[in-house]
């Protein structure tokens, strides 16, 4: 078992797929290494890889606001990407970049060991949840996978795209706060 500092010395200098020819900064993953609660998104943008840290652009922006929102704050939490690599022009992560650094993102989870997984958007949920997950219909449902609760709702950057995805985005952030705060009452008991 790695550390979570091994780990990220280790993602830093990989070059297994080719968007390490491209990229600016490896975007490992930040926030609270104890957290009970992961949020993974797909791959950083463009502000991103200029600072070496995931969401902090205008999604980003928009996530720490929901996050605040149930009563929490970023910092408290642990936030990551399924690619570690900006995708030129932002585009969706291929197939065999995703099969690659989602390895990482195994060990990232492995180590940190949180409770609550949420997948932000579809691409985080089709590598995690199922290969042909539909957002649409499918976000705000718990899935159990071993130790793990696991719910995807829409991607931030969807919800700045789209203000009518903001209520259904709502309500699955309170369906988040709520496992949350059950499972921090399991822990006190
Ligand atoms: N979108 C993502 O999926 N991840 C980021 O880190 C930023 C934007």
């Amino acid at each position: 078992m790695y550390t979570l500092e091994e780990l990220e010395s280790i993602v830093n200098k990989c070059k297994r797929c080719p968007l390490h020819r491209t990229r600016t900064n490896v975007v490992f993953g930040e926030g609270n290494t104890k957290a009970n609660m992961i949020f993974i998104g797909e791959g950083p943008g463009f502000y991103e890889d200029k600072m070496g840290r995931p969401f902090v652009g205008r999604a980003g922006q928009l996530l720490d606001k929901m996050i605040e929102a149930i009563g929490l704050r970023r910092e408290e939490v642990y936030i990551t990407n399924i690619v570690k690599c900006r995708p030129p022009n932002n585009r969706n992560p291929l197939e065999e970049e995703s099969d690659i650094c989602i390895e990482f993102l195994r060990w990232q989870v492995k180590i940190i060991d949180p409770t609550i997984i949420v997948c932000l958007g579809a691409v985080a949920a089709r590598n995690i949840i199922d290969r042909n997950f539909k957002i649409t219909r499918q976000r705000g449902i718990w899935f159990n996978r071993g130790k793990y609760s696991i719910i995807a709702t829409y991607h931030p950057a969807a919800l700045l795209r789209d203000q009518s995805k903001k209520r259904e985005a709502w309500e699955d952030f309170k369906s988040i706060r709520e496992k949350y705060k059950k499972i921090a009452i399991n822990m006190e008991g």
